[in-house]
C-alpha cells in the first residue's frame, strides 16, 4: 500500500531587522476558538463567531465537530455559523476524527466524546501521537467512559463514552486547562453536578463560556485557596455570539519583537488580556520593556486592550513558578526576548513544557545554543545569560522546529534581533495558530527569506 508523503519542510531565514512599526491585528484566540464551535455544537439553533482563528488546528476542530453531525459553515464575510444537536445529541462519527497538531482540539473532544453512547476514534501528526492522552482517560474513566490507546495512553486512541456520565469531583494533577475543560464538558453530559479542582488557575475560558451560553459554573474557593470549579450537568445550552478576541499568544511575537529592538514601536490591536493569559505581558514589564495597554475594554466576555510596545533594553529576572499557568505558551518566546536582555534569566517550574508540541526545554536550549546565546537547561526550566543587545545568530544548521509553531515562530523573532541571519528548518507549523505571521512581520519592518 502506498504511504502518504509526509508534508514538505520549508526553511526560513529571518534576517536581522533594524525597526519595526506599525499597527497590526492577530488572529483570534485559538483556545477561544476551539471552544466556540464545540459549544455551539451543543446547542439546537445557530451560534454566529466573529474573528474565528483559520488556523489548522481550529479548522480540524470544525471538521470533527461536522463529523459529530453539527452543520459548520464559513459565510463570504469570514463569519462562522453553527448549527448544533443539543448536549448528549451527536451523533457517531463515520471515520478516524485526525486533529492534526492539536493537543487541545483532542482533548477537549475528548471530554464530549465521552458522553455520548458510541465509539470514537482519534488521532493527530508525528507530534501529537506522542504526547501523553492519560491525563484526559483518567478522570473521564471515573466518569464511566473507556479509553484504549497506542501504547497505553497515546493516539490513535478509540473512546467508548456513555448516554449517562457519572459527576464526579476531580483534582488536577497539573495546572491544565485542557483536564480541566475535558472533564467540565463531560460534565455538561452528567446529572447532578460535576467539580474540578485547581490548585493553580489555568485559563477560564471554558468557564466563561459554558456561562455565555446559557449554562451554570460555579467558582469558589477550598479552605487551602485551591479553586473548585462546578459545571451543573444536562443543561440545556442557548445559541451565543461570539466575538473571539484576538489571541494574546500569537501577538506575544509581534510584541517581543518591537520590545527587544531600540527604535521599534508596534500596537497590536484587540488582543485579549484575560489575566489567565496575560503573565507574559506582566514578565516583559518586569524586565523593563515599554509596554502599555491602551482602550482596555470587554467584548465577548474577555477583557481585551490595545498593546502598545516601544524597544528599550531589557534586563534579565527571575520568573516566579507559580506565573506558568498564565503564560504557559509564551516561554519559548520568553526565552528569545531573555537572550537579548542584559543578565541572567532564570525560568522555572516548566516540566509542562516536555509535554507541548515538543520538548520546548529541548528545543529551545538546542536552538539558542546554536544562535550563540548562554543557556543551560534544567529538568523544569532554563537559565539564559542574555546577550545585552543582538544575539550572535548566524546558526550552521537550521533549527529543528518539531513540528511546534512556536518554536518556530520563536525561532524567526530572534533572527530579527541577531548579528547574522536565524534559519529554522521548517515554517509549516505556524499554519497551526498564525497562518499569516510572515506577512503580518514583513508589514511591520521584518525580513525572511526561503
Ligand atoms: C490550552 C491549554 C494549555 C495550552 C494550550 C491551550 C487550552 O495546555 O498550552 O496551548 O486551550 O485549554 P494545558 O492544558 O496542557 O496546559
Amino acid at each position: 500500500m502506498n504511504q502518504p508523503s509526509p508534508p514538505l519542510k520549508s526553511a526560513i531565514r529571518a534576517h536581522p531587522a533594524d525597526g519595526l512599526s506599525g499597527v497590526v491585528a492577530v488572529p483570534g484566540d485559538k483556545s477561544i476558538s476551539h471552544r466556540a464551535l464545540m459549544l455551539g455544537g451543543l446547542t439546537v439553533g445557530e451560534t454566529v463567531v466573529s474573528g474565528l482563528l483559520e488556523g489548522e488546528d481550529v479548522l480540524a476542530t470544525a471538521e470533527a465537530m461536522r463529523a459529530f453531525g453539527a452543520e459548520v459553515e464559513r459565510d463570504d464575510d469570514g463569519v462562522w455559523h453553527v448549527w448544533g444537536r443539543g448536549v448528549g445529541g451527536l451523533k457517531q462519527p463515520d471515520d478516524v476524527i485526525d486533529l492534526g497538531n492539536s493537543g487541545t482540539g483532542v482533548r477537549l473532544l475528548m471530554g464530549l466524546a465521552a458522553g455520548h453512547p458510541f465509539s470514537t476514534v482519534f488521532t493527530g501528526d508525528a507530534s501529537l501521537r506522542k504526547r501523553p492522552m492519560g491525563r484526559i482517560a483518567r478522570p473521564l474513566e471515573a466518569m464511566g467512559a473507556t479509553f484504549e490507546g497506542r501504547d497505553g495512553d497515546r493516539l490513535p486512541m478509540t473512546v467508548k463514552g456513555r448516554e449517562c456520565l457519572l459527576p464526579i469531583t476531580y483534582e488536577t494533577p497539573v495546572a491544565s486547562a485542557q483536564i480541566k475543560s475535558a472533564v467540565l464538558l463531560a460534565g455538561l453530559h452528567a446529572p447532578g453536578e460535576t467539580s474540578v479542582i485547581e490548585t493553580a488557575a489555568s485559563r477560564d475560558h471554558t468557564e466563561r463560556m459554558v456561562r455565555a451560553f446559557g449554562g451554570d459554573v460555579r467558582v469558589a474557593p477550598r479552605d487551602d485557596g485551591a479553586l473548585v470549579i462546578t459545571v451543573a450537568g444536562q443543561p440545556e445550552l442557548t445559541p451565543a455570539t461570539i466575538a473571539v478576541p484576538g489571541d494574546p499568544s500569537s501577538a506575544a511575537f509581534p510584541l517581543v519583537a518591537a520590545a527587544l529592538l531600540p527604535g521599534a514601536e508596534v500596537t497590536v490591536t484587540g488582543v485579549g488580556v484575560n489575566p489567565l493569559r496575560a503573565g507574559l505581558i506582566t514578565t516583559l514589564q518586569e524586565m523593563g520593556a515599554v509596554l502599555t495597554l491602551e482602550n482596555q475594554r470587554e467584548e465577548g466576555g474577555e477583557p481585551v486592550a490595545d498593546v502598545r510596545v516601544r524597544g528599550h533594553e531589557l534586563a534579565g529576572v527571575e520568573v516566579p513558578p507559580d506565573r506558568a499557568p498564565t503564560m504557559i505558551d509564551e516561554y519559548p518566546i520568553l526565552a528569545v526576548a531573555a537572550s537579548a536582555a542584559r543578565g541572567r534569566t532564570v525560568m522555572r517550574g516548566l516540566e509542562e513544557l516536555r509535554v507541548k508540541e515538543s520538548d520546548r526545554l529541548s528545543a529551545m536550549a538546542t536552538g539558542l545554543k546554536a544562535a550563540g546565546v548562554g543557556v543551560e537547561e534544567l529538568a523544569d526550566g532554563l537559565i539564559i545569560d542574555g546577550c545585552a543587545g543582538r544575539v550572535p545568530g548566524g546558526n550552521n544548521t537550521p533549527v529543528a522546529t518539531h513540528l511546534d509553531h512556536r518554536i518556530a515562530m520563536s525561532f524567526l523573532v530572534l533572527g530579527l534581533a541577531a548579528e547574522r541571519p536565524v534559519t529554522i528548518d521548517d515554517a509549516a507549523p505556524i499554519a497551526t495558530s498564525f497562518p499569516d505571521f510572515l506577512n503580518l512581520m514583513t508589514g511591520l519592518g521584518a525580513r525572511f527569506e526561503p
